[in-house]
């Protein structure tokens, strides 16, 4: 499969792209841990990793899969897709396969005893169909995680004019582009229309203090959305350079705390054909 260009993807690809997935994936490694501990990843499994980015969580779950097991993590950045292979073989990771290839598009039916993904619902338009497509790949008795954000839950101290832009001008972008940044409290909803039995729900927010270098992980996701932003004609580059220059000054005092915004945790079960209510 060949990638597709990310045309519609609103924070900045490539190399950029994939330095602020590495702090990404260091701000949100304990709890993506402690949810893949708490829903059970066995050895031997087959897992897929949706929307993989730079491939943090696919070799977290290569480690738990181990040889015996596979996991295969899709995107359509070719340069993430590059990072992400490399790292898997310095850590000689023979268990991991990453793929080029567009979600909206991608089809797998009953192929993977686990589905996860993260921060890849936000980013698509149509999120039921994604859902179908999922509940289709995992096998009856196999699982479905996914993480995702709340902007709308997200908070800063003291209040912030830069943050609170910076905020304003993810929504309206993410929705610009067809995504939907407040996407995580629906995918309850969505897990259970899908067909998933057993779905739980658990949030999560990370918080940033000092002068920790997750801090300016708000600060790097402004600069990054910069190029959709201004195509979108949302703010002109005078308000933009402001606007980071004021995120920029917060973040830099170690007074302040910079919140990511509410995650969901959602995970359920595809049903067996025994476990499925009868009538
Ligand atoms: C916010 S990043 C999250 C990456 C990774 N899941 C993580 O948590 O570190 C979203 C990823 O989804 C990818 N992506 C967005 N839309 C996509 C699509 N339609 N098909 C494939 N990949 C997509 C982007 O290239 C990016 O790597």
């Amino acid at each position: 499969m060949s990638a597709a260009a990310p045309t519609t993807y609103a924070i900045r690809g490539g190399e950029d792209g994939a330095r602020r997935l590495d702090l990404l994936a260091h701000t949100m490694a304990p709890t993506t841990e402690a949810l893949l501990a708490l829903v059970g990843v066995r050895p031997g499994m087959r897992c897929l990793d949706l929307g993989c980015g730079g491939g943090h969580v696919s070799r977290c779950l290569a480690g738990l899969v181990g040889a015996t097991g596979v996991v295969v993590g899709l995107d359509f950045d070719p340069v993430k897709l590059d990072h992400a292979t490399r790292a898997s073989r310095e850590r000689g990771l023979a268990n991991t396969e990453f793929r080029a290839a567009d979600v909206t598009g991608w089809r797998e039916p009953e192929s993977y005893d686990l589905a996860y993904g993260r921060f890849i619902l936000s980013h698509l338009a149509d999120r039921a169909a994604m859902l179908a497509r999922l509940f289709e790949a995992v096998r009856p008795g196999g699982t479905l995680v996914l993480e995702d954000i709340d902007f709308s839950g997200s908070f800063c101290w003291p209040a912030n004019e830069g943050y609170a832009l910076y905020c304003r001008l993810y929504e309206s972008v993410i929705r610009r582009r067809g995504g939907d940044a407040n996407a995580g409290g629906q995918l309850y909803g969505l897990c259970v229309d899908a067909g998933f039995g057993e779905v739980q729900v658990r949030i999560v927010q990370p918080v940033h203090d000092g002068r920790c270098d997750a801090k300016a992980l708000s600060l790097i996701t402004l600069a990054n959305i910069a190029d959709a932003v201004l195509a979108e004609g949302l703010a002109t580059a005078d308000e933009l350079e402001a606007a980071i220059a004021a995120l920029r000054a917060f973040t830099d005092d170690p007074r302040t705390l910079v919140g990511f915004p509410r995650i969901f945790q959602v995970w359920g079960r595809r049903p067996t054909a025994s476990s499925r209510p009868v009538g």
